[in-house]
């Protein structure tokens, strides 16, 4: 017997069930205060990251699974590139996946001695993201980076841990070089 699919997916544009699932549109002037040397001159303006979700239960329940398109457009603040606002877990039982689709960047990860490092992302790469970890994504190329995502829907996002252990590491594009310092 062959069935008539139901829904139409499409991971890679961020549509489900036939329309496309944006959560959130990341302008500068969201996220400008977060970088080392925001110049006065950058036009707040500008798209810097846009985020897809979904979420295939009604009710969030224990098992629940997420899903997520991360969007980060090739930009630079000042010669630091583009990255997202970064969270660890609320519930830090709780992992995730992220899995590179285009372009290229790193996945910043960070335990909660503030111990950092990276992982390289481009298209095909899998990474698994321990819940008890911090993660942030940075657009390291010149090409939109498009990263997706599946968590447990319960995991929620705490923004407020980062924002007090900020990240040891910035990422920088010095004399056409990615430079981590
Ligand atoms: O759930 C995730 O980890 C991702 O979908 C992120 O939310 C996404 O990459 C955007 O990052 P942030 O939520 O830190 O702004
Ligand atoms: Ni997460």
């Amino acid at each position: 017997m062959i069935i008539e699919p139901k829904a139409v997916h499409d991971f890679y544009n961020g549509v489900m069930e036939g329309k496309p699932v944006m959560k959130s549109r990341k302008l500068l002037k969201d996220i400008l205060t977060a970088y080392e040397n925001p110049d006065k001159g950058e036009d707040p303006e500008r798209v810097m990251y846009e985020v897809y979700c979904y979420e295939a239960e009604d009710k969030i329940q224990q098992g629940s699974l997420s899903w997520g398109l991360t969007v980060m457009y090739p930009e630079c603040v000042n010669g630091e590139f583009n990255f997202t606002r970064g969270h660890i877990h609320q519930d830090t039982s709780c992992g995730e996946f992220y899995f590179g689709l285009a372009g290229e960047g790193l996945l910043l990860l960070m335990d909660i001695e503030g111990n950092a490092w990276a992982e390289k992302i481009s298209p095909n790469s899998l990474h698994y993201v321990n819940g008890k970890l911090a993660h942030r994504l940075v657009n390291t190329g010149d090409q939109v980076l498009k990263v997706g995502a599946c968590w447990p829907s319960n995991a929620g996002h705490n923004y407020e841990w980062v924002e007090k252990h900020p990240f040891p590491v910035r990422v920088y594009k010095k004399n056409g070089e990615i430079v981590c310092i």
